[in-house]
């Protein structure tokens, strides 16, 4: 079977691994083979992921999508495979997630710095480099004032079509106004990377790079009275603006990205002229909302059916709302970050609709 096949390959590299660093005891053979187990069970080794069969019917993964979706792309994209480093000159094989191989070359060891879609290119990365590079999303910013560039804020243009950051976008959010992963109003400021303790700092000190998990038995140590990471909290302010501040920064976010919904719903409706729908498991997400009633059938949920009467003002805050929607741990990646963007997207909607911001707080 090919997970046998993977398994057997994966430890043919382990004792290569296990050799490299040193040493070959029983011991450390057990606990590669353990890490082998954990990477298979994680979303990385999942070869039945939507992520890694999304190309099958092709044959191939394209060029534009393979750094991040193939094993080999990612290889191509580092410049492992003897081609040159930062692009991806051909498309790469499907049915390979990223395995051992991808993280654990000369390339992939040595990286240290990775551009972002916005332009902008950080350094000093050390082994979240890697992580940096997939989950940093397609999209920026930038992209969207391009796109809305000379249309009246308020002005259907059918040339504009929704702008989708892209999936699992974390180190867009951790590293905030440094790389412009979300729209940004003119006149705010925006939080750059988010600072917290030394030893909970870059994505590797959190997240076990084979399983991907977080020991969060490691936040309580500090984050003191909660059972639950979605209930931490350091700051009191109530951003969602419901006059409950019991939940931790998590419930402000969702209060907040909720209120954005109703209000980019509100916008549609009074101000572009069509009512529109978010649904979420499907490619472009928004859609027009033909019987007004807020909810749309995943077989109406296609292409032919999305929303296509968008105004600058409304483009902007749907892009944000999708940042916010793609990064589900973004609350701990960077909540101020994503605070303000929600804050100044539905700020900038209550310039046409009727929203009141007045209890609704600014981080
Ligand atoms: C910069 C890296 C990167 C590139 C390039 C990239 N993707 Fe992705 N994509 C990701 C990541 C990361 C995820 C998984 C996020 C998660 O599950 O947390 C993902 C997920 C997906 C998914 C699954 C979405 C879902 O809802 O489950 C699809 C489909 C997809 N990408 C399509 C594409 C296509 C098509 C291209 C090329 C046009 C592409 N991707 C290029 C990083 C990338
Ligand atoms: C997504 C990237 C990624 C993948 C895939 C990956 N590793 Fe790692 N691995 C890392 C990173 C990053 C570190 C270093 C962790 C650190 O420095 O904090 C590491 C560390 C290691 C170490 C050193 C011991 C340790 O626990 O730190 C070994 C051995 C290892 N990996 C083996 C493997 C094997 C075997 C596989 C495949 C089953 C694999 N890795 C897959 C990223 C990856
Ligand atoms: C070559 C691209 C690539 C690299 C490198 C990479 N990832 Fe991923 N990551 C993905 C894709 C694609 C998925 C989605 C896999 C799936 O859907 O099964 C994913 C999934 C995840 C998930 C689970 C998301 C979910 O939806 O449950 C986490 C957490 C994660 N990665 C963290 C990391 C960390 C931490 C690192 C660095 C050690 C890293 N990734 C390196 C591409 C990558
Ligand atoms: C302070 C610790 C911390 C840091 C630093 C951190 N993460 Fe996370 N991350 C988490 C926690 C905790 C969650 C889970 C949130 C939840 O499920 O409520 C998470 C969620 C995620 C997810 C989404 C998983 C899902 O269920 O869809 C991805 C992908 C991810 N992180 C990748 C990264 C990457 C890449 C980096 C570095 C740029 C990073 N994280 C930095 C703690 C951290
Ligand atoms: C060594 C102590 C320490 C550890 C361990 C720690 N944190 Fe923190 N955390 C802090 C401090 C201090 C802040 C305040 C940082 C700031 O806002 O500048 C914070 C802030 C946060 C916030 C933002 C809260 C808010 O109201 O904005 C979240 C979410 C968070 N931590 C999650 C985690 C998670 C998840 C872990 C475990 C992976 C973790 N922390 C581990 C000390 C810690």
């Amino acid at each position: 079977m090919l997970f046998n096949k993977m398994k057997q390959t994966a430890i043919v590299l382990l004792s290569v691994l296990a050799g490299s660093i040193g040493s070959a005891a029983a011991q450390d053979d057990e606990s590669l083979a353990a890490m082998v187990e954990a990477w298979l069970a994680s979303p990385h080794g999942d070869y039945h992921s939507h992520s890694f069969t999304y190309w099958n019917k092709d044959g191939e993964v394209p060029v534009a999508c393979g750094a991040c979706h193939s094993e080999p792309g990612f290889l191509d994209f580092l410049g492992a495979d003897g081609s040159a480093p930062g692009s991806v000159e051909s498309p790469s094989a499907i049915n390979s997630p990223i395995g051992c191989a991808a993280c654990h070359t000369g390339a992939a060891h040595a990286l240290d710095i990775v551009s972002f879609p916005s332009g902008a290119v950080l350094d000093n990365l050390g082994s979240s480099a890697v992580c940096t590079v997939c989950h940093q999303g397609r999209q920026s910013g930038g992209a969207v004032t391009k796109a809305v560039s000379g249309t009246g804020e308020d002005t259907v243009d059918p040339e504009l079509a929704f702008i989708n950051v892209h999936y699992g976008v974390a180190a867009a959010v951790m590293h905030g106004a440094d790389v412009q992963g979300g729209y940004h109003y003119p006149d705010r400021n925006y939080a750059s990377r988010f600072q917290h303790v030394p030893s909970a700092n870059t994505c590797t000190a959190c997240h076990d790079p084979h399983t991907t998990q977080v020991a969060t038995e490691t936040c309580f140590a500090c984050h003191r009275g909660v059972e639950d990471v979605r209930a931490i909290r350091t700051r009191h302010g109530d951003f969602d603006g419901d006059g409950d501040i019991s939940g931790g920064i998590h419930a402000e976010i969702s209060g907040l990205h909720a209120r954005l919904y109703d209000a980019i719903r509100a916008y549609a409706a009074e101000i572009a002229g069509e009512p529109i729908v978010y649904a979420p498991g499907s490619f472009p997400y928004f859609f027009a909302d033909i019987d007004g009633d807020g909810s749309i059938a995943s077989e109406d949920a296609v292409m032919p059916n999305r929303y296509a009467s968008w105004t600058p003002r409304l483009l902007k805050a749907a892009y944000n709302y999708q940042v916010v929607a793609k990064d589900p741990g973004g609350y701990v990646h960077n909540p101020t970050y994503l605070l303000q963007l929600l804050h100044d997207s539905l700020e900038n909607l209550s310039a046409r609709t009727d929203i009141d911001m007045t209890a609704i707080r600014r981080p």
